[in-house]
């Protein structure tokens, strides 16, 4: 999945992750089940993962699924360290972490993902719920932009893989990290579907075009009254973005 020319093409399918975003095992896996095959990553984040564990992710790995698991680590080195190995053992492929968390917790994570089958690190920098005024309430000066672009270049010193970021701060990121780093963009609502509470959104098309490495996508498939039909429309727009 690394955006580098080095690498095979990436197929559509490999740049497409659908976002689990429910409350127990048996309606992600309705959904899953909807989808017939259409898509070969699910992002499974804290609501599910705390509801439905580890089984639910050996479940998926039995299907031949991959995972991108949101966990959003966040604590000391020591401890963060310890979860990505068992991350590892639980078969994830792509993980995150905070930021925020420091360069000391950010390289521990990155020493425990150089195992075998560790999952790639992904971090987190600014929660896109938080703005100038959030920053300052917890004793950040930086404007969003450049509280990005700072965590950004300490995340890639300390090794972690890439970033999970807005389409608009792509152009930027790209820049400061390079065609290697694997950037991961929420926000993506296909021409002509709701936005919801999502703020600064892109078309798939635009994702990809700007330097997207892989979309991740909730409602616009989730709620789609035809979910398969839904990603299959995101999948060619990746395939025709390229
Ligand atoms: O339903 P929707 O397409 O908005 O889902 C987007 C997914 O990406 C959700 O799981 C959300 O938690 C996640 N996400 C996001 N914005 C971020 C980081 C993660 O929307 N900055």
């Amino acid at each position: 999945m690394e955006h580098s020319s080095k690498s095979a093409p990436l197929q559509p399918k490999d740049r497409l992750a659908v976002a689990l975003d429910f409350p127990s095992a048996k309606l992600a896996l309705d959904l899953v089940d909807r989808l017939d095959g259409s898509c070969l990553w699910f992002k499974v984040g804290m609501e599910l993962y705390y509801a439905a564990g580890n089984s639910l992710i050996e479940t998926l790995r039995g299907r031949g699924f991959n995972i991108f698991l949101d966990l959003k680590l966040h604590d000391i080195p020591n401890t963060v360290a310890g979860a990505v190995r068992s991350a590892t053992q639980a078969g994830a492929s792509l993980l995150t972490i905070h930021a925020a968390g420091g360069p000391a917790m950010m390289s521990a994570a990155a020493e425990a993902a150089a195992a075998p089958g560790a999952p790639r690190l992904l971090a987190v920098t600014v929660l896109t719920s938080m703005d100038a005024a959030e920053l300052a309430a917890v004793g950040v000066s930086a404007s969003p932009a450049e509280q990005v672009l700072r965590l950004a270049r300490l995340a890639k010193h300390a090794g972690v893989d890439g970033l999970v970021c807005s389409a608009e701060e792509i152009g930027a990121l790209r820049a400061e990290l390079g065609r290697e780093a694997l950037l991961v963009i929420p926000g993506i609502r296909p021409s002509g579907s709701e936005v919801g509470d999502q703020k600064r959104v892109a078309t798939p098309r635009s994702a990809i075009e700007r330097g997207a490495s892989m979309l991740v996508v909730g409602r616009p498939i989730t709620r789609a009254a035809n979910p398969a039909q839904a990603a299959k429309s995101i999948l060619e727009e990746i395939a025709e973005a390229n």
